[in-house]
């Protein structure tokens, strides 16, 4: 069926032609002699008004138009007499393809954000899921089209892994054995080899380990895909499913993957304010009306770049105030990243970690105390991106293996690259999520994600 979108009609200069929407009411008024049917297609945040002349429509017909049904209005597109749109369509035929009884859960306005997760299936149809879904969308494009302008390319890396890239313990596992009565090794352990790989499996927690080897033979690579992590934070900022965008860059250094990552969080940015301002308005006016300011604000200085040992002085006179206290060596917790946020008026890079709170591959630092780690610290959401330089030494690489007693057999194939043709390379991981939550201003990272994976959560 020939139609046009809302988003067209509504930026439409072109009046009294005929045209026809496709889409689902949002809310019909009127009196007697006109309804005023507001109809939405999810291509735009606005909806189209339709006006029928009640006398020309069946009575049982304009009965089934309510909210939350799907209809087909064809007419003519005229200039709105009302106020608040610039055209409207005087309806000539209405279908209704699908009705919506009084059981429809989004009847009136201002539902909680907690009620529409319950109803995550319907929630896309609301205003603010309408908002969010689409930038979503122009997010992920936007990432691809950053990467792609700068002679990247977009690495596959799988999903199901053999290994365990950050550390044991917070994996899913993957298997088809029956899990009440798995085949047994005789000491009475999971016979894994019956399993369907023929090893023991998980859900990948990152592609970084395979964005080496393929940045190591492509130059400049990036991954973009779902990970997952079996922890049990319930926070309005870890998921157990979330999208991770990993570059990985062949003769970067540490200060090169800054300059990567602060570049290309502004350029996402921008992108929103120049692609997504509908919906930015609409998320301002109702939920922050820092949003728009804070976005531009990001974008307009370079952001505070500073190494874990100087930023951990700075904390430890603040203890007082804290929860958990700082010292050297202390991971640093979500009071402390906002803290170092708001002394500095914005985004800030922490490098030089200690390397006993960061993973096995990041490159070891002279002082045998620290390595090349870098995170970013986000107003609002704290860490949205975590990175390093790679140590690309093979004998550095197998020691520290061995110190944090991670299987070296599973990791045969990465250590093999450090042996042949190694190079200086680096990357990092951006939550998209965390992105989503910094760029819509919502405060729960379940309402930045279609369909969200939590503990004790996999409903839809
Ligand atoms: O700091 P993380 O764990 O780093 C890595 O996974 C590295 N392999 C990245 C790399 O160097 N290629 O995770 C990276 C980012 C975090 O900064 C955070 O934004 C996000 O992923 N993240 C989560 N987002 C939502 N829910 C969770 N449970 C997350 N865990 C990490
Ligand atoms: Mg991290």
């Amino acid at each position: 069926m020939i139609h046009t979108k809302v988003k067209e009609l509504l930026a439409s200069k072109d009046v009294n032609r005929e045209v026809a929407v496709q889409g689902w009411v949002r809310t019909k008024r009127g009196n007697k002699q006109v309804g005023f049917i507001a109809v939405n297609d999810g291509s735009i945040i606005h909806s189209i008004q339709a006006v029928a002349d009640l006398s020309k429509f069946d009575e049982e017909l304009m009965k089934k138009i309510t909210t939350g049904a799907c209809v087909r209005i064809s007419g003519t597109l005229v200039q709105s007499q009302g106020q608040g749109q610039s055209v409207e369509i005087q309806a000539k035929e209405i279908d209704v393809l699908g009705v919506a009884d009084e059981t429809f859960p989004l009847q009136k306005k201002g539902h909680t954000l907690e009620f529409l997760r319950e109803i995550a299936h319907l929630r896309p149809r609301t205003n603010t899921f309408g908002a969010v879904m689409r930038m979503r969308h122009h997010m992920s494009f936007a990432i691809h089209k950053f990467f792609n302008d700068k002679g990247f390319f977009n690495l596959h890396s799988p999903i199901i892994t053999g290994s365990d890239a950050e550390g044991a313990g917070e994996m899913f596992h993957v298997t088809t054995m029956d899990v009440s009565n798995p085949p047994k090794n005789p000491d009475g352990t999971i016979n894994y080899k019956e399993d369907f790989f023929g090893k023991e499996t998980n859900l990948t927690v990152s592609g970084q380990l395979e964005g080496e080897l393929a940045a190591m033979a492509l130059g400049l690579v990036y991954t973009f895909g779902p990970t997952f992590r079996a922890e049990n934070s319930n926070t309005p900022r870890h998921l157990a499913e979330f999208w991770m965008i990993e570059p990985e860059m062949a003769f970067y250094d540490i200060t090169d993957n800054m300059n990567l990552a602060e570049e290309m969080l502004k350029y996402l940015i921008q992108y929103a304010l120049d692609h997504c301002a509908d919906d930015l308005e609409f998320l301002n006016n109702l939920y922050d009306k820092e949003l728009i300011n804070r976005l531009k604000s990001v974008i307009e200085k370079p952001f505070t770049r500073l190494t874990y040992t100087d930023a951990v002085e700075i904390l430890k006179q603040h203890n007082a105030t804290f929860e958990f206290k700082v010292e050297w060596g202390t991971d640093l917790q979500k009071e402390h990243e906002n803290y170092l946020v708001e002394h500095f008026k914005g985004p800030v890079i922490l490098t030089n970690y200690p390397k006993d709170i960061k993973a096995f591959y990041m490159k070891q630092n002279d002082d045998g105390k620290t390595v090349r780690a870098m995170d970013v610290l986000f107003p609002w959401i704290g860490e949205i991106i975590g990175g390093s330089q790679r140590e690309e030494n093979y004998e550095k690489l197998l020691t520290r293996i061995n110190e944090m007693k991670i299987p070296e057999k599973d990791l045969w194939w990465y250590l093999e690259t450090r042996k042949y043709g190694t190079c200086p390379h680096a990357g990092f991981g951006l939550g998209f999520e965390r992105l989503m939550l910094f760029v819509t201003g919502m405060t729960n990272i379940r309402d930045v994600i279609p369909f969200p994976r939590t503990p004790k959560n996999a409903e839809f």
